[in-house]
């Protein structure tokens, strides 16, 4: 495993200080076309007094213990539309050029169709691996009790399972994709995790989330889907509580060169082959292997963080870089 610090000074702040409460952070929505919450026909929120709010007019949602609610100045979120535009990547999908409008409703489609075979494809695609890789990013986030982490991208929960099982305190996971949210809500009712997660339906460039009130922001192997690379990590920035930590587990470049190669006719023709059999999707899993070629590369990457403000970023590459964490402040 290399680690590459990028920070300018050796010493790391202090670590990251447990919230009074488990206070705050879905919050208003913005439109409808953050998707917000899905109410309890969707069956997407865990707890029914939790009281996710549905729509704008419950732009403050209730019950202290469910880490949802969020103060009257949460109800107002700004997205980052305005001042932060949209990368290159805002007009590909794969290797497909696509109109920026178009490119959420596509990604949502791959996800929505591999939901109910997500997490068996994880396991035989990287042979268990990403298991590893994830235990690390937990590793490195150090779960606290008081700690309230944002997992975006959350798909069917792997990262709030983890963060939970080491001792952290709550999550909300934020998903573009109802049928991924819907897969991990059921399959944490069945572990009896009917308390510490709400889950949510929203996009990573407008999150419902209130102004710096999450301790841990992740995103796991979600980053590459977004439309706007950079509007997803100014919210995160903003979501974040000053002295809160970014992490990103994503898929990035090899560096080692032999193995970039077979690496490379792994990911076309393995990857779709196995997409076909077995979650009936090829052109699925066809993307993923285009997303992950698309992707900046580590030091690409680091750069944009500091560019939407997040402090003392460093990666660490995994297996040779197939995947790598970059870590961050906000300051
Ligand atoms: C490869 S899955 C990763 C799921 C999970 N984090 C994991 O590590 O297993 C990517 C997830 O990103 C979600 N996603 C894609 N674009 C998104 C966006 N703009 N905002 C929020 N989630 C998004 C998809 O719905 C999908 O669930």
């Amino acid at each position: 495993m290399t680690e590459i610090d990028r920070s300018p000074s050796c010493c790391p702040p202090g670590p990251v200080s447990p919230p009074p409460e488990q206070e705050a952070a879905v919050a208003a929505a913005r439109g409808p076309e953050a998707a917000v919450f899905c109410g309890p026909e969707a069956a997407v929120s865990r707890r029914p007094e939790a009281a996710v709010s549905r729509g704008p007019e419950a732009a403050v949602s209730r019950g202290p213990e469910a880490a949802v609610s969020c103060g009257p100045e949460a109800a107002v979120s700004r997205g980052p539309e305005a001042a932060v535009s949209r990368g290159p990547e805002a007009q590909w999908f794969g290797f497909r050029a696509v109109d920026p409008a178009a490119k959420a409703g596509l990604v949502r489609s791959v996800f929505e169709s591999v939901a109910p075979s997500y997490d068996l494809m994880n396991d035989l695609m990287s042979g268990g691996i990403h298991r590893l890789w994830k235990a690390w990013l937990i590793d490195m986030i150090e779960p606290a009790p008081g700690h309230l982490l944002l997992d975006v991208a959350g798909g069917t929960g792997d990262i709030a399972e983890r963060f939970l099982d080491r001792g952290g305190g709550g999550v909300v996971v934020c998903d573009l994709t109802e049928s991924m949210v819907r897969v991990g809500r059921d399959r944490a009712l069945d572990r009896g995790r009917l308390t510490e997660v709400t889950w949510v339906v929203g996009d990573a460039e407008r999150l419902p989330v209130a102004d710096r009130s999450v301790d841990v922001y992740t995103i796991a192997f979600g980053l590459r889907n977004v439309t706007g690379i950079d509007r997803a990590l100014a919210e995160a920035w903003r979501v974040l509580k000053p002295g809160g930590r970014f992490f990103c587990l994503e898929f990035s470049k090899v560096v080692v060169p032999g193995l970039a190669a077979l690496y490379d006719r792994y990911s076309f023709s393995v990857l779709p082959w196995m997409g076909r059999v077995v979650a009936r999707d090829e052109a699925a899993y066809r993307y993923l292997a285009e997303s992950i070629r698309r992707f900046p590369d580590q030091e690409t990457l680091a750069r944009r963080m500091e560019a939407a403000g997040l402090a003392r970023v460093r990666y660490q590459n995994l297996s040779a870089g197939i995947a790598a964490i970059h870590s961050a402040w906000r300051l």
